[in-house]
């Protein structure tokens, strides 16, 4: 029978055991695992949240995985149901294109490259592959025209690719390498596919941002790893490779861009950044511990807001249902006596209800008729653009309520 998870003692980059315990987020639902009105009353899987912080590489990591067959397999995020995502990726494929590809021979492969909108972007331009485990999600790729691989990414898939495609020109993984557990294979892997003329380019959410800016509600099952460029260097170097470039992004936040090749010419990026890290003590356990410490205060403070208005009869709606959502909710203990509904534009969302909490999600339009006084800003990665796209709400006088880093109204 499928295991559905298992805990993990060593530290999955360097392999150590000196890990102490940061954060814990207590039993939680899968962030994705949006329900059926039939299965509300069913049991639901929880699993325990915890963040830990590995004294030797200095990352931060879940010992706690859940089998990613119940995580990846079918999947309800669709890149392309976020426009401002889908054109940041559209504009990364050209990009790489243009440094990279050199010929209509040359072969990308994107790892877990979700319904192919990065891809789609340069098929005429190059031979694409698309390795994305979701079946439901490959199917939308392939009818994108983008040949799809619907499979978990590993050392043996990479060596079945380059026997069948040969190697790849570049290699592109966006919001993955957090999420693989093993990730010295999937290293490994690219290695293979990239051998020593390919790059292979990745974004991943930076550590940085999220003890900074961010939110801690970017903590969830998916996201095994919390990376800092420092930890990367680490096992990228201890693969026979290189990173050669990196670049902070503005997506989920922040997020790294990092280029990773066998033989190319170290650009100053990688020190700068390493050196930024550094000054943000990233490489200390008590930068954590207060980032803890600063986790529990946010949830009193947005708790006793929320109270507050209720008590004095105000109507409170969610903005976006995103994973991100779901830990905030859980954590902070937000339901349907909170929260009337979550709005949200993913097509497969609409119609179900929240993990753990079961806070029904229902499409955009609803707000066109059913107006609340407050809505509480799930999707706060994408503020400045929802504030600007729902400009006539906030005309009728609905104030957004931003939960993360700091609670604020505006
Ligand atoms: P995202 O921040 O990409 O994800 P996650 O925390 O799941 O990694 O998800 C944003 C969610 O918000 C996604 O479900 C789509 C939704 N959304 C809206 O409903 N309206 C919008 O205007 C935008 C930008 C996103
Ligand atoms: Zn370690």
């Amino acid at each position: 029978m499928l295991s559905k998870y298992r805990h993990r003692t060593a530290c999955g980059i360097c392999g150590g055991s000196g890990l102490s315990l940061i954060l814990d987020l207590g039993k939680m639902s899968l962030a994705n695992a949006f329900l059926k009105k039939e299965d509300l009353n069913k049991l639901e899987d929880k699993f325990p949240l915890k963040v830990y912080f590995c004294r030797f590489c200095s990352s931060l990591q879940l010992l706690d995985i859940v089998n990613p067959e119940l995580l990846f397999r079918h999947y309800n995020y669709l890149t392309s149901a976020s426009r401002p995502l889908a054109e940041h990726f559209i504009k990364m494929g050209k990009d790489l294109a243009d440094k990279f590809v050199a010929s209509p021979n040359d072969l990308v492969v994107e790892i877990g490259g979700n319904d192919g909108v990065l891809l789609a972007g340069i098929k005429d331009r190059s031979r694409v592959l698309n390795i994305e485990p979701a079946e439901n999600i490959a199917e939308i790729s392939r009818k994108s025209g983008v040949e799809t691989i619907p499979d978990f990414f590993n050392l043996k898939l990479a060596e079945e690719i380059v026997r069948k495609y040969g190697n790849a020109k570049v290699v592109v993984a966006n919001n993955v390498m957090a999420h693989v557990e093993n990730l010295r294979e999937a290293f490994s892997g690219v290695k293979k596919l990239i051998n020593s003329d390919g790059v292979f380019v990745f974004e991943v959410h930076w550590v940085g941002n999220l003890i900074g800016e961010g939110g801690f509600d970017q903590i969830y099952h998916e996201h095994v790893f919390y990376h800092s460029l420092t930890a990367l260097k680490y096992l990228v170097e201890g693969l026979g490779l290189k990173i050669f470039d990196v670049k902070l992004v503005p997506i989920h936040g922040q997020s790294m861009r990092v280029y990773v090749a066998e033989g190319k010419e170290v650009k100053k990026s990688v020190a700068t950044l390493l050196q930024r890290e550094k000054k943000m003590k990233l490489n200390r356990k008590e930068t954590f511990v207060k980032f803890a410490k600063r986790v529990s205060k946010n949830k009193e403070k947005l708790l006793s807001l929320l109270k507050d208005l209720k008590k004095n009869g105000k109507r409170i709606t969610g903005y976006g249902a995103p994973a991100k959502g779901n830990t905030l909710l859980n954590y902070l203990g937000i339901g349907t006596d909170t929260l009337d509904f979550l709005t949200d534009t993913t097509i497969f969302k609409q119609g179900l209800y929240s993990p753990g909490m079961h806070v029904p999600v229902v499409g955009p339009e609803r707000l066109l008729t059913d107006i609340p006084d407050y809505i509480l800003l799930l999707a706060w990665n994408y503020t400045d653009l929802i504030l600007e796209k729902e400009r006539e709400l906030r005309n009728k006088g609905v104030k957004f309520i931003i939960p993360v880093p700091e609670v604020k109204i505006v």
